[in-house]
């Protein structure tokens, strides 16, 4: 077990991806806190699911991309973790499917708010904690293979990505002499609520599929493993990365 005794706050870890990595770093021996939007019987499962792997569970809800409910979240996962957070995986993520021309503030807030503002300040809270316990910390942002490349008609989404990727970058360098490491995850088409309908849709998927080299959708185990890697002592000397858990999709060309 790589992550005994540390505690790891995941956002939305209700279902997904955040419940995946939730479930793996806690069998890999983290406490974990389930940071989701609403509080309901998804977010309960998560938690439960983590108590039966033998670790402790708190949820805490609220709005990340609201500021203030951002830094309640960060401190009440503290006040529920005695010790403080070591862990912050920054996961919870939305996608609006429009024609660039379509796209309506509203939209392009909800998905830039979800994903790059939240993010942003739920990092800062959690790096002023650790600034002030003196310790180091491990930050990974679920990101996409959309941090790097073009989506057509997800055009919110590819720019809060990339934002992401620079926000990585740039917190990697200033907080590395604090002993904070930053890295990315940037999964590809994964089987999740997210693609719900793209699931449900077999030409579609064939569509998807074809783009894919090792030929299947991922499963949230695929991003999790990876995650826990990051937050483990293994990765100890890695800050600045972008991992692509995408099945080979991102340099994908073939001449028919
Ligand atoms: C998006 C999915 C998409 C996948 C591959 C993910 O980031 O959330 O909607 O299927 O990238 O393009």
């Amino acid at each position: 077990m790589r992550l005994q005794g540390k505690t790891a706050l995941v956002t939305g870890s209700s279902g997904g991806i955040g419940r995946g990595i939730a479930l793996r770093l806690a069998q890999e021996g983290a406490d974990i806190v389930v940071a989701v939007h609403r509080h309901d019987d998804r977010a309960d499962e998560t938690a439960a699911a983590v108590q039966a792997a033998g670790r402790r569970a708190a949820v805490v809800a609220g709005d990340i991309g609201n500021v203030a409910q951002a830094f309640a979240v960060m401190d009440a996962a503290v006040r529920a973790m005695p010790g403080g957070i070591d862990i912050l995986v920054n996961n919870a993520g939305v996608e609006v499917n429009a024609p660039f021309v379509a796209v309506t503030e509203a939209d392009y807030d909800r998905v830039l708010d979800t994903n790059l503002k939240g993010p942003f300040f739920l990092t800062q809270r959690f790096v002023r904690q650790r600034l002030e316990l003196g310790r180091g910390g491990k930050i990974i942002n679920i990101s996409s293979v959309h941090e790097e490349l073009p989506f057509p008609h997800f055009t919110s989404y590819c720019a809060s990505k990339g934002g992401l990727r620079m926000m990585m970058r740039n917190l990697a360098i200033e907080l590395a002499a604090s002993g904070i490491t930053v890295n990315n995850i940037a999964p590809g088409a994964i089987e999740t609520p997210i693609n719900r309908r793209l699931m449900a849709d077999a030409a579609k998927q064939q569509a998807l599929l074809a783009n894919i080299p090792l030929g299947r959708m991922g499963l949230p185990d695929d991003v999790a493993g990876v995650a826990a890697f990051l937050a483990s002592a293994d990765a100890d000397y890695m800050t600045g990365a972008t991992l692509f858990i995408d099945g080979g999709l991102l340099w994908n060309y073939a001449e028919q």
